[in-house]
């Protein structure tokens, strides 16, 4: 059967990791969350002092190190899902922090970070075979990919279903805080001069609002059968 390249975007906290990581797992492909990506050389800067007192990035230092960062997934045999790790260590909780979520905006629109992780990227998705998440996985990662989703649901939504999320995990977070943690990325992802969110003009659109996990799952499913002819 042939292998094709899969491309999710979408704004964030709408779902699009756990149908992208359900359906690869049924159909025996890689899973990459190009997300965690961005959000491990956030938690790089958090640790390694590279922001400012004032908030903003030290993108001079930053840029000066982003090829010597190592960002790799493994596989969680207990879970069967990839867990992201930074130079080695596996970081999987820590990039899903507030204060990891917080910054990740200011990271993801600085072009080297961009440039970096795009090639990285590229190159996991060579052999086809690959789901990957993100941003601009349709318009920028894989142009050429044979099935392009756009997936989307209303801010309060989304804010929903991180807040039960990070309640689920003992996480100590307030719904305002996460809601408006959701307005500000779509903002600063819609309008940031680099590879800013938008839908590829042949991607599917996916309005996930009113859709159970389970309806997803099945709609994501057809949608493969048609691109992969199977
Ligand atoms: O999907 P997520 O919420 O884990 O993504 C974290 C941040 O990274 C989000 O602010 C958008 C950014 N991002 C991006 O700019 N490009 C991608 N391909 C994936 C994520």
């Amino acid at each position: 059967m042939k292998k094709i390249t899969i491309a999710i975007d979408g704004f964030s906290s709408c779902g699009k990791s756990t149908m992208a990581k359900d359906l690869a797992k049924e159909i025996g492909y890689i899973y990459i969350d190009s997300g965690a990506m961005y959000r491990a050389v956030t938690l790089y800067c958090i640790e390694n002092n590279l922001f400012n007192p004032d908030g903003s990035v030290n993108s001079a230092e930053l840029e000066k190190r982003i090829d010597s960062i190592r960002i790799s997934f493994v596989l969680n045999k207990e879970t069967s899902r990839p867990e992201t790790c930074l130079d080695g260590v596996n970081v999987e909780s820590r990039i899903r922090t507030m204060d990891v979520s917080s910054r990740v905006s200011l990271v993801a629109a600085l072009g080297f970070v961009r440039e970096a992780l795009v090639r990285q990227q590229q190159e996991m998705g060579k052999a086809k075979g690959i789901v990957m998440d993100g941003r601009d996985i349709g318009t920028v990662v894989f142009p050429d990919a044979e099935l392009k989703i756009f997936v989307t649901a209303s801010a309060e939504i989304r804010a929903q279903r991180r807040y039960d999320e990070l309640k689920a995990k003992g996480q100590e977070v307030s719904f305002d805080e996460i809601l408006n943690n959701v307005q500000e990325r779509d903002r600063i992802d819609q309008t940031r001069e680099v590879s800013p969110l938008r839908k590829a003009d042949d991607a599917i659109v996916l309005d996930n609002s009113n859709m159970t996990i389970a309806e997803q799952k099945e709609w994501l499913k057809n949608e493969f059968q048609r691109a992969a002819n199977v």
